[in-house]
């Protein structure tokens, strides 16, 4: 099993060795915990893959401190990227621009481009600060799964890597993945909603284009089956759920606002009306639905499609594919 070590002074020190010197760590962001190593270091990036089992055209976000260490990967930050890193950094938004020739190319799948962003978690922040240099993590889960939003989801989906070390930062806040803006084509477009909404963008650079969410190549993370727990998902209306139910001849797991919509011996996991608390459940809700090891995950479909509740329905629906 992986090790899931406390974030104090001393392992995080520890951590940032391991990374300068060409390893791999799980370390905790206000999003979902990431899987770490030096965005300059190309055999160190070809690791994390492995781990992962990503495809290698996928590419990694590059973790930074702050607008000046974004410098250090990125070419092109222009003013509406000044006026996005005042208003959402540090926090869950990813900026895609032009490469600089120093980011490992395997980090990248390759591409002229890179994803930067600056996470506000204080372990993320302490750790990339101690490596002195940027951290490119994926979510640190297997390649299509859920992300981990817990120190313990990480050590479940990576239980056959013994050596690695995870930095314990609790749960994560937001527990969704950041927001993806691509800054490197003609209109900004959102590759991935997230807790940084469209609107949020829009009154601080104006102009967004309207995202490309199935089947896309720009993000080529975003392909429509992702975030998916091992059992099928469905996602009901609220008034469909009672006939739905009725089908199952076993048991099943039901994601649903209010336990009174799900009779027994079907179980309820119930889930909070405030998208915010919504969007921090949800991973460990599907993972918890997963462990049930029943044959269907029912989730009640949210009414609201707009703020957060958009990118909530983006995940819900790659859940469900
Ligand atoms: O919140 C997050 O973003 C978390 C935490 C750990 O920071 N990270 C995360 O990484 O979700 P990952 O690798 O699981 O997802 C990154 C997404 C993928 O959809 C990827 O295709 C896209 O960002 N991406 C990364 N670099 C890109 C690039 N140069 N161009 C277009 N899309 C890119
Ligand atoms: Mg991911």
């Amino acid at each position: 099993m992986p090790k899931i070590v406390k974030a104090d002074a001393a392992n995080i020190r520890k951590a940032a060795s391991i990374i300068r010197d060409g390893g791999v760590v799980a370390f905790p962001t206000e999003t979902v915990y990431g899987l770490g190593c030096d965005t300059f270091n190309e055999r160190a990036a070809l690791d994390v893959y492995r781990i992962k089992r990503r495809p290698s055209s996928n590419p990694l976000i590059a973790h930074v401190l702050d607008v000046q260490m974004a410098k250090r990967v990125a070419i092109g930050w222009d003013v509406r990227c000044q006026r996005l890193a005042e208003a959402f950094w540090p926090g869950p938004l990813t900026l895609v621009l032009p490469r600089r020739a120093e980011v490992a190319p395997s980090s990248i799948g390759g591409r002229s481009t890179v994803a930067v962003r600056s996470p506000s978690h204080p372990v993320a922040r302490q750790l990339i600060e101690a490596v002195g240099s940027p951290i490119s993590a994926p979510s640190a889960n297997r390649s299509g799964r859920i992300s981990p939003t817990k120190a313990e989801h990480v050590e479940l989906e990576l239980a056959d890597e013994p050596d690695l070390m995870i930095l314990e930062g609790g749960t994560c806040t937001v527990g969704l993945e950041s927001t993806v803006l691509d800054l490197s084509r003609s209109r900004p477009m959102v590759l991935r909603p997230g807790s940084v909404t469209k609107d949020m963008l829009m009154s601080v650079i104006g102009d967004v284009a309207e995202p490309l969410f199935v089947g896309q190549s720009g993000s080529p993370g975003t392909h429509l089956r992702h975030y998916a727990p091992r059992t099928r998902a469905e996602i009901v209306d609220t008034s469909g759920i009672d006939h739905r139910l009725m089908s199952c001849p076993e048991p099943v797991a039901v994601l649903a606002f209010s336990a009174d919509v799900v009779p027994p011996p079907h179980v309820a996991i119930i889930m909070p009306s405030d998208p915010r608390e919504y969007a921090m459940k949800l991973y460990d809700a599907l993972r918890h639905a997963d462990s049930l090891d029943r044959s269907l995950i029912l989730i009640e479909r949210p009414k609201d499609k707009t703020g957060i509740w958009e990118a909530i329905q983006d995940r819900l629906r790659r859940a469900a594919v």
